[in-house]
């Protein structure tokens, strides 16, 4: 990764944590500070979430290997957002009431399901370095592809919150969507067509 590209990355990827602290600072969170925050950094996660899943494509239709590295990049961003997000529920929504959290994970679906993501969240971050990669072998791959549940799980999270107007839910389904399509193009689709030309060519 160019080491320029990489540092203007990073000041973008934290500017909107900047941003939050700022108007933490500043008391402008309006009304529910607690509920923004919580707002905020779970769309912040699910933008990286998104972000690092779309790189994959990018790479391949527009032909640019060197992004490849933006993938991990972005996934630890989703990650460093996710655990804000779950920090500021664990702080200010439920006040460090340990003995409701069990509760609240089993009783309340979204949170369920919001919590299942942010676990395999915490498993790919950890499984991250090259380290990991090394000694996981084949593994790492199929491990990461969990990647794309995450991503749907952080949608299902996100509806079972807004319940009615599912407006933003749409808006985000509409980049999932055509990101997992286009996975199951190359790993289906596209290797069904290569076997076929291979057979007619022979
Ligand atoms: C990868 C993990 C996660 C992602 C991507 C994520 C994403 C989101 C998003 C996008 C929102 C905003 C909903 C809106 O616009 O109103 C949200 C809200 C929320 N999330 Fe998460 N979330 C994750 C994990 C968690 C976890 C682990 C918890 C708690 C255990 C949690 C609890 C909440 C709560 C309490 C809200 C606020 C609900 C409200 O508005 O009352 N989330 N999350």
């Amino acid at each position: 990764m160019i080491r320029a590209a990489k540092y203007f990355i990073f000041f973008l990827a934290l500017l909107p944590f900047a941003v939050l602290c700022w108007r933490v600072l500043n008391n402008t969170l309006g009304p529910d500070p607690a509920d923004t925050l919580a707002i905020e950094t779970g769309e912040w996660a699910l933008r990286f979430l998104l972000l690092s899943l779309a790189i994959t494509p990018i790479r391949n239709i527009g032909g640019w290997p060197k992004l490849f590295p933006y993938r991990r990049t972005f996934g630890l961003f989703a990650l460093f957002y996710a655990s804000v997000h779950f920090l500021v529920y664990l702080l200010f929504l439920l006040q460090l009431r340990w003995s409701e959290i069990f509760e609240d994970i089993i009783e309340r679906p979204y949170i369920t399901v919001g919590f299942t993501a942010f676990v395999l969240l915490l498993v790919l971050g950890a499984t991250s370095t090259k380290a990991m990669m090394r000694r996981l072998g084949r593994r790492w791959k199929q491990l990461h592809k969990l990647v794309y549940l995450i991503n749907i799980l952080a949608l299902i999270h996100l509806i079972w919150i807004l319940r009615t107007d599912l407006t933003e839910a749409v808006f985000y389904a509409s980049i999932l969507l055509p990101l997992l399509a286009y996975r199951v193009y190359r790993r289906y689709v596209s290797k069904a067509l290569k076997h076929i030309n291979l057979s007619t060519s022979n």
